[in-house]
C-alpha cells in the first residue's frame, strides 16, 4: 500500500498531499451586470482590521479540523481582493503559516481589478508574499468595457498588466468573449493583442448569462443579444486555434497556459484534491477521518463576520459526500482538464466500472480517448459537448 493509498479511507481522496487554501474577499467598487459571484458594494469604508481578525479566527478553526497540512497554494479571490490593504493580505498569510505550514514554493495568487489605484498596491502584495496575480481585464475595447460595466479603460488595464509584469514573477489575465455583436474576426484581433501582452497564462471565458443578474433581465427583455450557437462555436474554435498556435493551449475548458505555467491552485479543484475555503461564501473540500466533507460558509459579509465573532467560524454547510457524489464530482471536474482523469481512480471512488457501452459510444464518436496508461480525456471534438459527455458517463 502506498502512502497515498493509506490516506484514502472509505471515500478517500485521490490526492498526493496537495492542499490549497481559498480566501474570499467579498467586496467590489461596483457590481458588474454579468456577474453572479458573491460580491457586494458598500458605501461606507470596510473595517479591514476587524475582517482580518475574523479571517484569522476562521483559519484557526479550520486548521484545528485538518491539522498538519502543508499548503501548496493560496488563492485570494472575490469580489475584488485588490481592494484589500496589503497589511490585510499579509495578516492572512501569516495566520495560514502559523496554523499550517506553507511549502517554500507555494503559489500565492491574488485576483486584481486592473485600475491604476489597484496597481499601486501590487508591490505591497509582493512584499506580503503574493507571487502571482490574475487580472480581470475582460476586454481590450473601450466600448465593450463600458457595456460590461467596467470601471477601467483598455489602456488602464494594459498599464496594470505592465505593472503586474514588473512586480510579479507570474501573472495572468481574464477576458470575456462571445459578447454582444462580437464577430470572430474582431475577437481574433483582440485575442492576438492579448497574447502579445500575456506571459504564460490566460483565462478566456465565454459570456454566460447568469440568472438574477442585470444582464439576465436585459437578455430576457430582448435588449441584450448574445451570439447565436453557431457564432459562439466559431468564437470558441477561433480561441483554440489562435491560442494553440501561440503556445498557450487550453489545459482546462477556459484556461490556457504554457506547459508548466498552469494555475496550480485551480488544478487542486479540477484534480479533486483537498482545499479549505475561508471567508464569506467560500467552499471547501476537507478530508477528515477518511471522508470527504463539502463545506460552505455564510455568504453575506456582515452575517459571516458576526458568526465568526460569536461562534469562531462562519461555516453553515458541512456535508459528508457519498461515494457516488465524490465520484461524480471527480468526473465533472476532471474532464474539464486536457489531461483528463485516471479511470482507475474514478472506479475506486465510485466502486463500479464505467459503463463499457457508453464508453464505446463516446469513443466511436471521437468525443473521448483512453490512453495506454488508463487516462480518459475529452477530445477537441468532445469539448464543445462536455456537459453531455459528463452526464452520459456519470449516468
Ligand atoms: C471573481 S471574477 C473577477 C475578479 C475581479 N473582481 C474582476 O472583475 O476583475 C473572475 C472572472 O470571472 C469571469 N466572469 C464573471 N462573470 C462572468 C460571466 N457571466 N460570464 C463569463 N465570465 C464571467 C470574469 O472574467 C472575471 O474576471
Ligand atoms: S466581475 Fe469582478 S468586479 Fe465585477 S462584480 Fe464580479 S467580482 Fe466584482
Amino acid at each position: 500500500m502506498t502512502g497515498a493509498d493509506a490516506k484514502q479511507g472509505a471515500t478517500g481522496p485521490p490526492t498526493d498531499g496537495t492542499f490549497g487554501v481559498y480566501v474570499h474577499w467579498p467586496f467590489c467598487l461596483s457590481k458588474c451586470p454579468y456577474c453572479d459571484f458573491n460580491s457586494h458594494v458598500r458605501h461606507a469604508a470596510i473595517d479591514q482590521p476587524r475582517f482580518l481578525r475574523a479571517f484569522e479566527t476562521e483559519i484557526a478553526w479550520t486548521a484545528a479540523r485538518i491539522p498538519g497540512r502543508v499548503v501548496s497554494s493560496i488563492f485570494f479571490g472575490g469580489g475584488t481582493p485588490s481592494l484589500m490593504a496589503p497589511e490585510t493580505v499579509a495578516g492572512i498569510l501569516d495566520a495560514i503559516a502559523r496554523h499550517w505550514s506553507t511549502a517554500p514554493d507555494a503559489e500565492i495568487s491574488l485576483e486584481a481589478n486592473p485600475t491604476s489605484v489597484e496597481a499601486t498596491r501590487f508591490r505591497g502584495y509582493r512584499v506580503a508574499g503574493v507571487n502571482r496575480v490574475s487580472l480581470g481585464v475582460q476586454a481590450l475595447d473601450d466600448r465593450a468595457l463600458s457595456e460590461l460595466g467596467r470601471l477601467h479603460s483598455a489602456r488602464e488595464a494594459l498599464d496594470a498588466v505592465a505593472v503586474a509584469r514588473s512586480v510579479f514573477g507570474r501573472y495572468s489575465f481574464d477576458l470575456i468573449y462571445a459578447r454582444p455583436q462580437q464577430s470572430p474576426q474582431a475577437w481574433a484581433a483582440e485575442l492576438k493583442t492579448a497574447i502579445a501582452e500575456a506571459a504564460e497564462h490566460l483565462s478566456l471565458y465565454q459570456l454566460t448569462i447568469e440568472p438574477e443578474t442585470r444582464f439576465a433581465a436585459l437578455h430576457s427583455a430582448g435588449k441584450l443579444v448574445i451570439p447565436d450557437d453557431n457564432t459562439a462555436r466559431d468564437l470558441y474554435d477561433t480561441t483554440q486555434e489562435i491560442c494553440g498556435a501561440a503556445g498557450l493551449p487550453a489545459y482546462e475548458v477556459s484556461n490556457h497556459a504554457r506547459v508548466g505555467a498552469e494555475c496550480r491552485h485551480n488544478l487542486v479543484y479540477w484534480r479533486g484534491q483537498e482545499y479549505a475555503g475561508i471567508g464569506p461564501g467560500a467552499h471547501g473540500r476537507l478530508d477528515i477521518a477518511g471522508q470527504r466533507h463539502a463545506t460552505a460558509t455564510e455568504k453575506r459579509p456582515e452575517s459571516w463576520l458576526m458568526r465568526v465573532e460569536s461562534l469562531g467560524h462562519g461555516n453553515i454547510v458541512d456535508d459528508v459526500l457519498t461515494r457516488e457524489e465524490r465520484a461524480d464530482e471527480f468526473l465533472l471536474m476532471g474532464l474539464r482538464l486536457a489531461e483528463g482523469i485516471d479511470v482507475a481512480v474514478y472506479e475506486k471512488l465510485s466502486g463500479r466500472p464505467l459503463d463499457p457501452e457508453r464508453v464505446h459510444g463516446l469513443l466511436s464518436h471521437d468525443f473521448i480517448q483512453i490512453d495506454a496508461g488508463g487516462r480518459l480525456r475529452v477530445t477537441p471534438a468532445g469539448f464543445p459537448v462536455l456537459d453531455a459527455i459528463v452526464a452520459d458517463l456519470a449516468a
